[in-house]
């Protein structure tokens, strides 16, 4: 079965995830453009890994529907697997092996012709700024250029769409920025971003946001659009995203509690 390709980038219409009883996401619809930066946010357990592993065909929806980079999420994930890079929220280096080693390892993983493993090992050292570093163990690598190492394994095999889940949690900020840096040069040359973070002002740096809460998307916009949301609260240009973040998250919980009072 070939995509479709009159689609955006990712799209979800009621995507659903239940785990027994327990709604992990809730009918979640929303759409990103061919290379855009989308960033998922949420607090812990909010169910963006969850959807994320159902967009990456990991996981099946127990309801609703999906499609990336043309490819239904129920019925092609052989065609999802092979068009889209994912950095799981624990991403898997091997750090016995050294940074060439571990290039070529997920090399073989994507099935890149032999011809051209050379040419995309070299463009992923470039890329990630590893020249120093190429011959040493992973295990030895400060937490920044591991992640850069992670995202350059990711992207070995030119996929148009890249799931990273907290690509820099635990990192510093220097080594944030770079990492954010390699985001937008992918976004450059077209590839979608779907990311989640915690950090705000990463959330700053993405074309649009949506924010979950309890499995349900409660905000969609960019991020002056969400900053709009709750301008009521503040003065609009001295809104940050973490009040917005605060103040949806606490609304949403009220209107639970009182709907839990009410029953
Ligand atoms: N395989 C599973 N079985 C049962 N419950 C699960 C499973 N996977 C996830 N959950 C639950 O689903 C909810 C959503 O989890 P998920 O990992 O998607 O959250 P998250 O938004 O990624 O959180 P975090 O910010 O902490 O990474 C959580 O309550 C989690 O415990
Ligand atoms: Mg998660």
């Amino acid at each position: 079965m070939s995509p479709r390709d009159d689609l955006p980038a990712v799209t979800l219409r009621n995507l659903t995830k239940r785990f027994g009883d327990f709604v992990a996401v809730s009918g979640i619809s929303l759409d990103v453009a061919r290379g855009e930066i989308f960033g998922f946010l949420g607090p812990n357990g909010a169910g963006k890994s969850t959807t994320i592993r159902m967009l990456c065909g990991l996981l099946s929806p127990s309801e609703g529907t999906g499609t990336v980079a043309g490819f239904d999420v129920l019925t092609q994930t052989e065609g999802i697997k092979a068009n889209i890079g994912y950095m799981s929220q624990k991403f898997s280096l091997y750090e016995d092996l050294t940074v060439e080693e571990n290039i070529d390892f997920y090399a073989g993983i994507y099935g890149i012709p032999r011809v051209k493993r050379a040419e995309r090992k070299a463009w992923v050292i470039q890329m990630a700024g590893l020249e120093e570093q190429r011959g040493m163990r992973c295990g030895t690598l400060s937490g920044g250029v591991k992640q850069r190492l992670a995202l350059g394994c990711a992207v070995l095999h030119e996929p148009p769409v890249l799931f990273l889940d907290e690509p820099t949690s635990g990192v510093d900020p220097i080594s944030r920025r770079a990492f954010w840096d390699l985001i937008y040069d992918m976004s450059s040359r077209g590839v979608t971003v779907f990311v989640t973070t915690h950090y705000m002002e990463e959330a700053e740096y993405c074309d649009r946001l949506g924010l979950v809460y309890a499995g349900r998307l409660i905000a969609l916009g960019t991020p002056s659009e969400l900053k709009g949301k709750v301008s009521a609260a503040a003065p609009a240009e001295r809104v940050t995203l973490e009040d917005v973040f605060v103040t949806l998250i606490e609304e949403e919980s009220a209107k639970a509690a009182t709907q839990e009072v009410a029953r």
